[in-house]
């Protein structure tokens, strides 16, 4: 059996009948276990859509194999609180000079994602530090400035003592 905690639930699979050995994780979570929050958009590792967070870290699903999650933990954005501090930066972000932080939304997850482990890692970023944590991540919307200022104003409410 592999086992992986998914969302704070552990999920036993049975390696022969529920994993192809060259499935990805991004397969198993999405289209195995239903959490069609993750996107998958170039599944080649180029793009960031798939972002989930494997024991801490923001990775790749496209680019990782399912078996690859056994015996770890994944969060994927399925697994946040409903009033997510990134989750409601990036809802609330609307502004002149800097735009919405989402507009098709198709990027948002792998954004958040990733913005949830650099925060975690690093609760107070510079604009730089933002803008290099999230270089992975593609927004053909190209909503980048107000994606900045929605993990800028998360980093804000940290300093305040209000972000998990
Ligand atoms: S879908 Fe995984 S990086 Fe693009
Ligand atoms: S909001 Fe459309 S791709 Fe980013």
């Amino acid at each position: 059996m592999v086992r992986i905690k998914i969302n704070g639930r552990w999920r036993e699979l049975d390696r022969d009948k529920d994993l192809a050995p060259a499935m990805t994780l991004s397969y198993l979570l999405k289209e195995v276990l239903g959490l069609t929050g993750i996107k998958v958009s170039c599944d080649e590792g180029a793009c960031g859509a798939c972002t989930v967070i494997m024991d801490g870290k923001a990775v790749l699903s496209c680019m990782m194999l399912a078996l690859q999650a056994d015996g770890h933990e994944i969060t994927t954005i399925e697994g946040l609180a409903k009033d997510d501090p990134v989750v409601e930066a990036f809802a609330a972000q609307s502004e002149p000079g800097y735009g919405t932080a989402l507009q098709c939304g198709y990027c948002t997850p792998g954004f958040v994602m990733t913005a949830k482990a650099l925060l975690a890692e690093n609760p107070v970023p510079t604009l730089g530090e933002v803008k290099e944590a999230l270089s992975g991540n593609i927004c053909r919307c190209g909503c980048y400035a107000a994606i900045a200022q929605a993990v800028l104003r998360t980093s804000e409410k940290v300093r305040a003592g209000g972000c998990r």
